[in-house]
């Protein structure tokens, strides 16, 4: 069996990773308006050499891909053998190549990357202060980093309202201590801030973002919220008879939320960008 470096390498090339991709088409869909938030800001790019961090399906990195077109580039890197392996059979693009590594840590050539971009790929490091480090020296000088982190657990009503709702089932986690990796660990943008300017970024700028994500179906949005977020974890472990009702209690509340277009609940996001010095 593969060693594994840190906790989060074994959690995306195992379970994570395996969840991840069992349910990528609807993680796909429900995040692609976040996607839209950086193809906008791609669209000021032309002949580029892009890095995406943590790429997942690899589905914003195609885009960003066929956006930029002949003369650009995009590297699709993920830690997880397991999901980047489903990307490459879903994505395929001239300008598109993939690279496993755990960013962190990775030997990138110096001053590489005009751009690098990542949509919730950058929370999972065991040291961030070094993998922001690490990915300043993969940029060129005014190399522009643009990422989208979420914002608090409280404000991202689509993970708490579900995850709640199980909590009242589940053994509630405790919550994670400061500096752990995790899909909130960047969520303070202060914080976040000063780390990037000891990491060797300039002109660090948070926008607060607000979008209504659906979740797909009732039935959709009960089983990826038994997979992501922070009710995932007791619900994998607790016996079956716990597991029904969750989904109970889940589908109770998210019913209350369901539209003719699907489940639909607010999320709240960062749009951080930095210039590298
Ligand atoms: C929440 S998912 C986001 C995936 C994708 N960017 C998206 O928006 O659909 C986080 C991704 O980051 C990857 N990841 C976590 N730690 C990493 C690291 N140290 N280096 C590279 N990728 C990492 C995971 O394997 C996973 O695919």
């Amino acid at each position: 069996m593969k060693e594994y470096t840190t906790e989060m390498d074994e959690y995306w090339n195992e379970a994570g990773g395996r969840k991840w991709v069992d349910n990528l088409l609807r993680i796909e869909k429900t995040l692609e308006p976040i996607g839209s938030k950086m193809l906008e800001v791609m669209k000021e790019e032309a002949q580029v050499k892009v890095l995406d961090v943590g790429c997942g399906g690899a589905d914003l990195a195609a885009k960003t891909a066929s956006l930029l077109g002949q003369g650009s580039e995009v590297i699709a890197s993920d830690i997880s053998q397991h999901i980047l392996d489903e990307a490459k059979r879903n994505q395929r693009s001239a300008n598109l190549r993939f690279l496993q590594c755990d960013v962190e840590n990775y030997d990138f050539d110096p001053h590489l990357f005009d751009v690098v971009i990542s949509r919730f790929g950058v929370m999972f490091f065991e040291n961030p202060l070094k993998a922001f480090t690490n990915i300043n020296k993969s940029m060129k000088k005014g190399g522009r980093l643009n990422l989208l982190v979420w914002k608090a657990f409280d404000d991202n009503l689509w993970m708490k309202v579900p995850a709640s709702a199980a909590f009242k089932v589940l053994e509630k986690p405790e919550p994670p201590k400061e500096g752990e990796p995790g899909p909130f660990s960047l969520c303070d943008s202060d914080a976040f801030g000063e780390m990037l300017s000891k990491a060797g970024f300039d002109d660090i700028t948070f926008a607060s973002n607000k979008l209504n994500l659906n979740l797909g179906s009732l039935n959709e949005a009960v089983q990826l919220m038994t997979q992501l977020g922070p009710a995932a974890k007791p619900y994998g472990e607790a016996p079956s008879n716990l597991q029904k009702q969750a989904r109970e209690s889940m589908e109770a509340v998210l019913s209350q939320h369901e539209s003719a277009s699907g489940v639909v609940l607010p999320s709240a996001f960062w749009l951080v960008r930095a210039t590298a010095l």
